[in-house]
Order: structure tokens, then sequence, then C-alpha cells
């Protein structure tokens, strides 16, 4: 079951859902796919048989900090403060290259297990974080876009760069690693709050510089930090302008949260092709707002889903739809099982410009897939012995299944097994 288009344009017929199906991978790639019938394998070919399970596009997570495993269910504290109390200080101790290192590699293997192959990640504002991460990524074969953060001011000293030398870190690593294989990088800077104008400036350069790098930031999350941006930056008329005003918004830029927005802030992501990540579990967790899905639908603005680990609670993108389906209940729009699928596949491929590589089974795309047995949730088997269509199995499991139904996860068409 994959998405051919997104469902709040096309509906239900943007599915394609093949009850038998087949697919052939050449060198990672997916060069036949269909029934099970007209797809046949010769001689030479490794047969995986999934029968009974369904097969579905790796999930893509577009917004996530790998450094922040350790502040996931923190309590009691909202943007600014759970920032000052937990997550800095835990982002300190990224100055050590074994932490970070070893943080990685449980960070890589929780993202398998819950299906997920492809994510836009944080680093820290250390240079080595960044690449320990992209090594343990690229070990893996797997496609990660990530960044140093950049933040120069409003913070302690642990976690802090410059201006100049966050220009050139990020440089270096964006020569260093992106399009080194399935790898990608994306410019960082923290937030506004974090940053002078130099820096954001400088953020600007790298951008001009690298035309084809992401641009990875958070924006309007909290009504606490928006009111603190329209302090920090008075000559600004809105907190999205902080950031145009520094060549930051446009196609390959992603906005995390993007909760609290003015109408000319819609139109201008709708205007430059910027992309949003939509964080339900860390909106509701830290208490940030509730995202208005059907007004970016309304202005044409391309929305991921993220699990914003560690403001989010779970790794699981499963999880990650169960919560974007109630935070559109909470504002009257049902969204359906068949737009959740595609946020969390198709839908954050094109967030992340990335849909010519990932999010669907369309030949030539990378074979990055995830294997659902729904029968490992006795709930959730019991459900569907009397939900029989199509759209009533996937709501089912996206409401119901976790990391418990996630059988296996292939990247590049290779099991990786780590659930078994
Ligand atoms: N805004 C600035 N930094 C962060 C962060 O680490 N997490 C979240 N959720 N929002 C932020
Ligand atoms: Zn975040």
């Amino acid at each position: 079951m994959h998405c051919l288009a997104d469902p709040a344009e096309h509906g239900n017929s943007a599915v394609d859902y093949i009850a038998d199906g087949a697919c052939r991978v050449q060198d990672g790639r997916i060069i036949e796919f269909g029934p099970a019938g007209d797809v046949r394998a010769n001689g030479e070919d490794t047969v995986l048989d999934y029968r009974g399970k369904l097969i579905v596009p790796g999930f893509i997570d577009t917004h996530i900090h790998y450094p922040q495993v350790d502040v996931m269910a923190s309590y009691g504290a909202r943007l600014l403060d759970w920032l000052e109390t937990y997550t800095f200080p835990c982002e300190a101790q990224f100055s050590d290259k074994e932490h970070a290192q070893q943080t990685a590699e449980f960070f890589l293997n929780e993202l398998l297990k819950n299906g997920t192959t492809t994510a836009l990640v944080f680093g820290t504002s250390h240079v080595a974080s960044v690449d320990v991460f992209f090594t343990a990524a690229q070990k893996r074969q797997l496609r990660m876009v990530a960044g140093k953060v950049m933040m120069d001011r409003n913070a302690p000293e642990a976690v802090l760069d410059t201006a100049s030398s966050s220009y050139e870190d990020s440089k270096a690593l964006i020569e260093r690693w992106h399009g080194k294989d399935r790898l990608g990088y994306a410019v960082t800077p923290r937030f506004a709050p974090t940053s002078t104008r130099e820096q954001l400036d400088a953020a600007g350069r790298l951008l001009r510089e690298y035309p084809d790098v992401h641009l990875h930031t958070h924006l309007s999350e909290n009504p606490e930090e928006c009111e603190w941006v329209s302090q920090l930056f008075p000559e600004n008329a809105d907190y999205l302008s902080v950031y145009e005003q520094s060549g930051l918004v446009r196609k390959r830029s992603v906005f995390a949260h993007s909760i609290h927005l003015s109408d000319r802030e819609w139109k201008s992501l709708s205007d430059n092709d910027a992309a949003v990540s939509h964080c339900a579990m860390s909106n509701l967790f830290i208490g940030s707002g509730l995202f208005n899905y059907a007004r970016a639908v309304k202005e044409n603005v391309a929305v991921g889903l993220g699990t914003d680990v560690g403001g989010g609670d779970s790794f699981s993108m499963l999880r990650a739809c169960n919560e974007t389906y109630k935070v559109q209940q909470l504002q009257k729009n049902a969204i359906s099982p068949a737009s959740l699928l595609y946020l969390s596949t198709l839908g954050g491929a094109k967030a992340l410009d990335l849909d010519a590589h990932i999010g669907n089974f369309i030949i030539g795309k990378e074979a990055d897939m995830v294997v659902l047995d729904e029968a490992a949730i006795p709930l959730l088997a019991r459900k569907l012995t009397s939900h029989t269509t199509w759209e009533e199995r996937l709501f089912a499991l996206l409401m119901l299944g976790d990391d418990r139904i996630v059988y296996d996860t292939l990247v590049m068409g290779q099991p990786t097994q780590l659930n078994r």
C-alpha cells in the first residue's frame, strides 16, 4: 500500500493498494512492482515472502533531535523552561564524542525498529555530533539529512558557538558529507531566539553557496517563544520575517511546528515553496498548541510529520499519526487514514523535496519499506476480523499500532531484522 498523490486533493484514489503484491529490487532500487502474478522472480533473485503482512513505504520523520533521546518524558515544563531545564544540559554532554557515538547508534536502531528509514535530524552545536551521526547513518546505508545546530546567544556557554565559527564548521561539514552516498546536509539555526542577526545571515550565506542543502529550524511553536521573538527582533513584523530577512525561506526549508502563524506568514511559506513539519506528539506533550492542517492544505504548503523526539514522547510514526488525528479532531477536522499514510510517507518526501528518491514504490525509487504485522497486537488483530476495507484496516492500524507491528524494516531492499 502506497500513495501516488495527496489524498487531500485526490481522495482515496491517491492510494494504491494491491492485496497480493510483489516487487523486484536491484541495487537497492525498485525495478518491478505490481500484482504478485505479474512480478516474476528469476533464478538469481532472493525471495522474501511477507504473505499476510502489509508493506508500506519506509516512514519519513521530518523533524527529530537525535541528541534528545534522554530528554524524552521530561516532566512539567513548556518550551522555554523545558529547553533551560532539560534540553541544553543534555545537549552539553555531546562535547563527548563517545557519548555522541553511542547515542547515534541507539537512535538509528530505534528509528529502524519503528519503521522510519529517513529523517531530518538536529545534531547539537558540536561538530563531532554530526560527524558521528553521519558515520552511523552511512554504515546503515540510510537516507538521512542532518546538521550542526547554530546557536550563538541565550543559552549556556557549553552549547554556544559564534556566527563565524558556525559558518566555518557548517561549511566544512557540508563539504565532508553533503551528497555522500544517501546523506544530505541541513543548515540548522536552532530558532530565532538563540541566533543573532549576524548568525542568521551566515546561515543565509551558506544556502546561497550550497543551494541544494536543506534549511531546518523551529517556527512559532509556543506563545511565550513568539512573544520573545518579537522583543528580540522589534524591527521584524512577525516571526517568519526574521528568517526571511536572512534568506532562509525557500524550497528545501523546513519549519518545525508552525502553529501560531499570521495570514501573511502562511502566504509567505506558500509563495516561497517552504515546508512545515507537524509534530503533534511534541505539541501535546510540551503543551504548545494545535497545528492547523486544514489551513496548510488550503494554502498549498507542503506538510510532513515529525516525532520531535525529545519533545515528542515516541519514535513511532504510527503514534505520530494517532496524535495527528486527535489534534485535527479537536479542530473539527477528521483527517482521513489515506492522508495520514501520505503525510508519513510521500508527503514527508515531498516536504523534504526528496520524492524523486523515496516516499512510494514507483519504479526507480529506493526500496525503503516497512513490513507491518497487525497480528502482533491482539487488540488490533481482533478489530481487523470485522474491518475489511483497506481504509478501515489502515485506520485501525494507524490508531492502535506501534513498534510491535513493525515486523521488519528494509533499507535499499535489505531486511534489518532489528525487531526479531
Ligand atoms: N525550539 C528551539 N529548540 C527546540 C528544541 O530542541 N525542541 C523543540 N521542540 N523546540 C525548540
Ligand atoms: Zn524540535
